[in-house]
């Protein structure tokens, strides 16, 4: 053994980039997806076979994304908000009556990621039905304090409904960044000050526990972890904590892996160690226009429409911080779809193979805003499509990370790597030889570049099995896996701007 301790010394006095692979177990991860809102009233008028291709593309488990989350947005009615496709229709017509033909635009993928056998489903909401918000509209009001039983009973209902037609949601979402009434009304939305959600969460919790339901409770869903570090002490504790299975929260103010990682330690030490899920995220561009180029650059909101690989690893990037920094046990991406291309395809055909300062970096897949009088219903897959393949494949629901050295965000290196163990057996290093089920590793830089894998002298790395690799010009493409050497470490040599999985089993 004593080859590996030695072989880490060389790597660095040899200047080599090398990570180890250690046998430290961190948290396990539990699901990576996407959302259903809004493009599912867009898709309701495509042609069915390409809604059919669609689900293939995304929720299908052995041919496509595959993603193991799937968030249906159960919608508000829509009362108030003025962009037609994000008006999402509720079954709720009062109290206990319910109209179970609508929405039949969101219901039919949630049909299909039942039917595909998504392991996670996720009911969100962004706003609850107008008899319980304080403008009687979808947006731009407050959760009405004496209307939070009516709440939960509506969520309940909709959740039992939903379980006697064969889909059984996993979790529920009941508030979507309650920090944020959504006065604009460009979208559903509505306040739930934080000294409403510990209410609103355990009162959840229990109506779902007594209708029989093992639905589990997810929120809070904070915009930014400014709303988070502020907002969660006021309803979360150990007690409350009790009730939540997740304690989400998104990342629009794209806070350092630094920040990330004691905020939501600090978020898992106020709940009694609650998973800390990391629910939603897109559209960004680099903050510093001098680093436009930089995968790894630090990011603000913004946006910039951006279908290739520069985009894909910023993705991927975000991914690695909140894996390895804030130690989150999920990962969602914003919508799976989206029309927000920022250029007009009846124009400029392959407009949409560009970069686009007037579009959004919203969804995985896109479509023709222009749908209707064009009747193009073709879609184009960005490269965020694939890269967030290498998470959803390379980390099955189960998986647990394990740490490797160095994990540093700050140093000059541009790889990241990831490893995972899956095989529940191998928790305990009894029977599987301490071999990772997977790595994932990325070169974030215009430039091929090679890396080299080690153990930490506990173990020995095995032949990698299969490994796939999505670049500039690849898609989640098998390629021939690195010949572990001798010594027992492996070289992945990459070009630029890549993503790399590896799998050992
Ligand atoms: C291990 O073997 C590989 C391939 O032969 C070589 O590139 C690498 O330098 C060796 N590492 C050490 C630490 O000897
Ligand atoms: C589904 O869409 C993909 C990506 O555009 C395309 O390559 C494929 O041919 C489509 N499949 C079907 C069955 O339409
Ligand atoms: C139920 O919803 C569908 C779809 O929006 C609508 O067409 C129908 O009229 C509604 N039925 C009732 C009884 O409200
Ligand atoms: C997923 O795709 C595979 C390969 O095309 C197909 O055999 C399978 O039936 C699909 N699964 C579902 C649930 O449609
Ligand atoms: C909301 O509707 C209720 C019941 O119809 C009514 O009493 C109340 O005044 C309305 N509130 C607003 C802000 O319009
Ligand atoms: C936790 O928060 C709930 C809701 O605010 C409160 O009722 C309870 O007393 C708190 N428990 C502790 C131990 O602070
Ligand atoms: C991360 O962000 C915090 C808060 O803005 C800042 O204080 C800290 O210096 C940043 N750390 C790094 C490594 O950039
Ligand atoms: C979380 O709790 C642990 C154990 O008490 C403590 O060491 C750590 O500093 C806390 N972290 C934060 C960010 O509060
Ligand atoms: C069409 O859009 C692509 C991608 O942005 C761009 O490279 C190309 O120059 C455009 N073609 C024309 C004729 O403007
Ligand atoms: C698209 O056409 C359908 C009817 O074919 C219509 O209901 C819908 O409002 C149109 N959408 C837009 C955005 O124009
Ligand atoms: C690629 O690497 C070379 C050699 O280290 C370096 O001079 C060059 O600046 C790098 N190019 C980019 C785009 O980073
Ligand atoms: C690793 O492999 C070496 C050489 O085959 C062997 O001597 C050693 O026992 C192995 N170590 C472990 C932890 O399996």
């Amino acid at each position: 053994m004593a080859f590996q301790p030695l072989g880490f010394v060389f790597l660095f006095l040899l200047g080599v980039q090398g990570v180890q692979i250690t046998t430290t177990t961190r948290q396990t991860i539990y699901g990576v997806g996407a959302s259903g809102a809004w493009w599912v009233n867009d898709l309701a008028l495509y042609p069915n076979d390409v809604r059919q291709n669609i689900s293939d593309l995304l929720l299908n488990q052995t041919a496509g994304l595959g993603l193991t989350d799937y968030r249906y947005n159960l919608g508000g009615g829509g009362v108030g908000v003025t962009t037609w496709d994000r008006a999402a229709e509720t079954p709720y017509v009062s109290d206990g009556v319910y109209n179970w033909s609508a929405d039949a635009a969101g219901t039919y993928y949630l049909k299909e990621a039942a039917q595909q056998g998504v392991p996670v489903l996720t009911l969100f909401v962004n706003s609850a039905p107008t008899t319980m918000t304080s403008n009687n509209q979808s947006c731009g009001g407050d959760l009405v304090t004496d209307r939070i039983p009516a709440y939960v009973q509506y969520l309940t209902d909709v959740i039992s409904h939903w379980k006697s037609e064969g889909v059984e949601f996993t979790h529920v979402s009941p508030m979507n960044e309650p920090d944020d009434s959504f006065s604009s009304c460009g979208q559903e939305g509505m306040q739930v000050v934080p000294q409403q959600r510990a209410e609103v969460v355990t009162t959840l919790a229990a109506s779902l526990k007594a209708a029989g339901l093992s639905t589990q409770v997810i929120a809070d869903e904070s915009s930014e972890t400014s709303n988070y570090v502020s907002d969660e002490p006021v309803w979360l504790n150990a007690t409350v904590g009790e009730s939540l299975g997740g304690n989400c929260h998104h990342l629009y103010d794209f806070a350092n892996a630094t920040t990330q990682q004691e905020v939501f330690e600090y978020g898992r030490n106020l709940s009694g160690g609650v998973p800390t899920w990391f629910t939603e995220i897109c559209c960004y561009n680099a903050a510093d226009s001098s680093e436009a180029d930089d995968p790894l650059a630090a990011l603000t909101y913004s946006s910039q429409y951006d279908p290739t690989m520069l985009s894909g690893l910023r993705m991927a990037h975000l991914v690695w911080q909140s894996f390895t920094y804030a130690e989150d046990s999920h990962w969602d991406w914003w919508t799976a779809l989206s029309n927000e291309i920022g250029c007009t395809l009846s124009e400029n055909s392959t407009c949409w193979d560009g970069i686009q300062s007037d579009g959004w970096d919203d969804g995985l897949i896109y479509y023709d805003p222009d749908y209707n009088s064009t009747q193009n219903y073709d879609i184009k897959l960005a490269k965020r499509y694939y890269v967030l393949k290498h998470f959803t494949k390379g980390v099955p629901i189960g998986s647990i990370r394990r740490a490797v050295t160095p994990d540093s965000d700050t140093d000059d290196g541009a790889w990241r790597v990831l490893a995972f163990d899956y095989d529940a057996s191998c928790e305990q290093y009894s029977t599987c030889d301490y071999t990772p089920y997977s790595v994932v590793a990325m070169n974030a830089q215009w430039n091929a570049s090679s890396i080299t894998l080690t153990s930490d002298g506990t173990f020995n790395l095995t032949q990698p099995t299969a490994m796939y690799r999505t670049s500039v010009t690849e898609d989640y493409a098998e390629v021939q896996a690195p010949a572990l050497s001798a010594n027992g470490s492996l070289v992945i040599d990459a070009p630029e701007m890549s993503i790399f999985t590896l799998f050992f089993q």
